[in-house]
């Protein structure tokens, strides 16, 4: 983009940001908004790029990414329970070349940032997943691929061009999960993430049906008949959107780990107990996660519950963590707690909505030059050097 195109479209973004469908919806303040970039290269930190995401993001589809459930008080909690931790800095370390790259099953990244699994991602940019798996491409990030995604996992996995892993929904019943499954297992995903948090479904998302509410398109153009985002789900052919769920029990991920091939990881675990069940029943992998505080009205912070979870498991598996990570020194304070890997969702949609791939490499690099910053500034040469002596309860 020339520096005029550039300048114009920061000033209609600046001019969408004063409108009142982005105010009202957006979630951020005016000022916030204010802070739209016109270029990737022009965001300080990853709330430029929401800010700027949130003047070009229709506001329903706004609404679909921004919300929680009821009054969105986990939403807040997973970013407000982060200042209950401090950091403690080790000093005198020769930190001029810091190594932030690490193993995951086998596997050397040069970061623990993972991309969540996020669905419909063309509801935020036209090329969705595709876009995102070229930026995990260019940057070499592992990315998680949804159910629920806009593209097929054959094609997000030949734009990424090594092995994603899927997440399973378990929409339409068994034999359509076995059908999702051997897809994923063809296409070269070396696990499968269950997810486990929609236990009360999606139905109190209060800031999503207003935001819907406000936005005067005519819905019906791309949803069609009863107007449930049924289109365009390519891991659901074959099975109907709106069926249920079945019914998630240590029963199911007994099934699972008997009919598939990959590797099985848990994503929502929030407690303990929960983990130890895990690795009773095998899985090979924990995502600790509260779905970034839309699965449900907890009121608690992920990362306490990681604290929580790396505790009872005692380094005996592989944790992961997500749901309101949006500096390099949350993902430090997560490692610290115990996390070998974190995940993001919002903050790489909204380098998508707001720049499509070269926002989300955007997204990548600023979180991952933040986790350089931490781990000069707490005295962590390398990943492994970042453990409980760094962190304090304040
Ligand atoms: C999600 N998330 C999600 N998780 C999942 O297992 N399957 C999915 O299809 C989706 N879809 C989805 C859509 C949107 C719009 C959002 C925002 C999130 C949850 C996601 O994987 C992750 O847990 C959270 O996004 C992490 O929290 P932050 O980083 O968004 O705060
Ligand atoms: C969501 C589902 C798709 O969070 O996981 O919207």
């Amino acid at each position: 983009m020339n520096p005029i195109e550039s300048d114009s479209r920061r000033q209609f973004l600046r001019f969408l940001a004063a409108s009142p469908l982005c105010s009202a919806f957006s979630g951020i303040s005016l000022a916030q908004a204010a802070e739209a970039v016109g270029i990737p290269a022009d965001a300080i930190d990853i709330f430029d790029l929401e800010a700027t995401a949130a003047g070009i993001i229709p506001a329903s589809h706004w609404g679909y990414l921004a919300t929680g459930v009821n009054g969105d008080s986990t939403l807040r909690a997973n970013r407000t329970a982060f200042a209950k931790y401090q950091l403690r800095s080790r000093r005198m370390l020769d930190v001029r070349n810091v190594d932030t790259s690490v193993e995951i099953l086998g596997t050397k990244w040069p970061t623990p940032i993972v991309l969540a699994p996020v669905g419909s991602q063309k509801a935020f940019h036209a090329e969705g997943e595709i876009a995102t798996a070229r930026a995990a491409k260019a940057r070499n990030h592992l990315q998680l691929l949804s159910t629920v995604s806009s593209t097929g996992v054959e094609e997000v996995a030949e734009a990424r061009g090594d092995p994603i892993w899927f997440q399973l929904y378990t929409t339409g019943g068994w034999q359509a999960v076995q059908a999702r499954l051997r897809r994923a297992e063809a296409a070269g995903c070396p696990v499968v993430v269950l997810t486990v948090d929609m236990a009360g479904g999606t139905d109190a998302r209060h800031t999503l049906e207003r935001a819907i509410r406000a936005d005067s398109r005519d819905c019906s153009v791309c949803h069609e008949g009863d107007g449930i985002a049924n289109q365009g789900k390519p891991m659901l052919e074959g099975s109907d959107y709106n069926a249920a769920q079945m019914q998630l029990t240590w029963e199911f991920l007994d099934r699972l780990k008997q009919d598939t091939t990959m590797k099985v990881f848990v994503k929502g675990i929030v407690r303990g107990d929960d983990a130890e069940k895990c690795l009773e029943h095998g899985a090979d992998g924990i995502i600790v996660s509260n779905h970034g505080g839309r699965a449900d009205d907890s009121g608690r912070g992920a990362i306490e519950s990681l604290e929580e979870v790396a505790a009872a498991v005692g380094g005996r598996t592989t944790i992961f963590m997500d749901s309101g990570i949006r500096r390099g020194v949350d993902i430090f304070k997560a490692l610290a707690l115990g996390a070998d890997a974190i995940m993001v969702g919002r903050p790489y949609i909204w380098g998508l909505g707001a720049f499509g791939q070269p926002g989300v490499e955007r997204a990548l690099e600023i979180l991952t030059q933040e986790l350089k910053i931490a781990m000069q500034s707490f005295g962590s040469p390398a990943i492994a050097d970042i453990g409980p002596d760094n962190i304090v309860v304040g």
